[in-house]
């Protein structure tokens, strides 16, 4: 089921998920919704407090679009180490019609559950990095936007307030 992702300035985005406990019926179906709702955006990450829901479950695809669709689904996923630097353009379903550079690592290396409750580790270097970085991000309430300086973070909330009322005042 394709749920309705949440749209800064929503406070839930705000809030720090919960990890999950049990992998049950009601964890899969989570998943399934987060990826069918990412995939549809389209998207190529999602985190479940984007869509309401305060666990720490992640789904991510950076698999280009003429590949193989190449899932990853991250129950309870940590930075265990980061090195080198990106400064990469980021957008994020939660925050419309803006993207900004975001300073990160380079390559992270991420403990996470699998679906199945086993613990794996996994290095991702490039796009997979970011993405891993940007979505336990939402995990703990913070988004992209929250890494920008201060006079940047400014200009966003300006420029991003009067998109909300232009597009309010045209629907
Ligand atoms: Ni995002």
């Amino acid at each position: 089921m394709i749920r309705p992702i949440l749209i800064y300035p929503d406070p839930e985005l705000k809030k720090k998920s919960a990890p999950v406990k049990v992998i049950n019926e009601k964890i899969l179906e989570i998943v399934r919704d987060m990826a069918e709702t990412m995939y549809d955006a389209p998207g190529i990450g999602l985190a479940a407090p984007q869509i309401g829901i305060h666990q720490r479950i992640v789904v991510i695809d950076v698999s280009a679009k003429d590949e193989e669709p190449d899932l990853i689904v991250a129950i309870n996923p940590f930075i265990i180490h980061g090195e080198g630097e990106a400064y990469e353009e980021e957008g994020c379903l939660s925050v419309v019609r803006f993207a900004a550079n975001v300073r990160r690592h380079a390559v992270v290396v991420v403990k996470m559950l699998n679906l199945e409750g086993e613990e794996v580790t996994c290095r991702a270097e490039g796009l997979l990095a970011i993405a891993f970085q940007h979505e336990i991000d939402h995990l703990d309430g913070i988004l992209f936007v929250d890494h920008l300086s201060p006079l940047k973070r400014e200009m966003f909330i300006k420029k991003y307030r009067r998109m909300l009322e232009e597009t309010q005042g045209t629907a």
